[in-house]
């Protein structure tokens, strides 16, 4: 372990001192690594089960650099989306927090249930916003994006601590 620091940025850890420079929290080559090796592959906390304690509740978080909602749908399941449209790309939601029914995007309109589903698209019946939405558009085709690896996003409670995963490679935390 000491080889493989001190090979890896010399000067930056001094191991016999017990001090680390600063630049390790300012310099961007290191943070974009830390995103790929630490943020990609491991748990992360989003929440905690107090923050979302009823339906409809959703609490925006993040996860590494991307935007996440935390949201507890119609049957007490707790999902974790990316906070992006399937439109567009656009931030669905703009609130830190709140409760509502559906999660409405403020670009074009596309609204989502909490359980990720499309529900809504604006002038759907004349084809203005060149989309057709019919019944099969429910689905998981048009879903907001769940965070972490699809198609079976992973949201675990650690006691009431929620957390997800970004990176598919992330291990399993009931294997010792
Ligand atoms: S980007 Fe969300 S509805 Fe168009």
């Amino acid at each position: 372990m000491t080889a493989r620091i001190s090979s890896y940025r010399p000067g930056l850890v001094d191991l016999v001192a017990g001090q680390i420079s600063r630049e390790i929290f300012v310099n961007n080559e290191i943070y974009q690594e830390e995103l790929e090796r630490v943020f990609a592959r491991a748990w992360l906390f989003v929440g905690h089960e107090s923050q979302i304690p009823n339906s409809g509740d959703f609490f925006v978080s993040s996860m590494g650099e991307e935007s996440v909602i935390l949201c507890r749908d119609r049957a007490q399941k707790v999902h974790v989306f990316l906070n992006s449209c399937r439109h567009r790309g656009m931030k669905v939601c703009r609130y830190d927090e709140g409760n509502a029914a559906v999660l409405t995007c403020p670009y074009h309109g596309w609204s989502y249930a909490t359980d990720g589903k499309l529900v809504g698209v604006p002038y759907r019946s004349d084809g203005d916003s060149g989309f057709r939405f019919r019944e099969r558009d429910r689905n998981d085709v048009h879903a907001l994006y769940p965070a972490g690896p699809r198609p079976s996003p992973k949201v675990r409670a650690f006691s009431d601590y929620l957390a997800a995963e970004l990176g598919a490679t992330t291990p399993d935390p009931d294997r010792r």
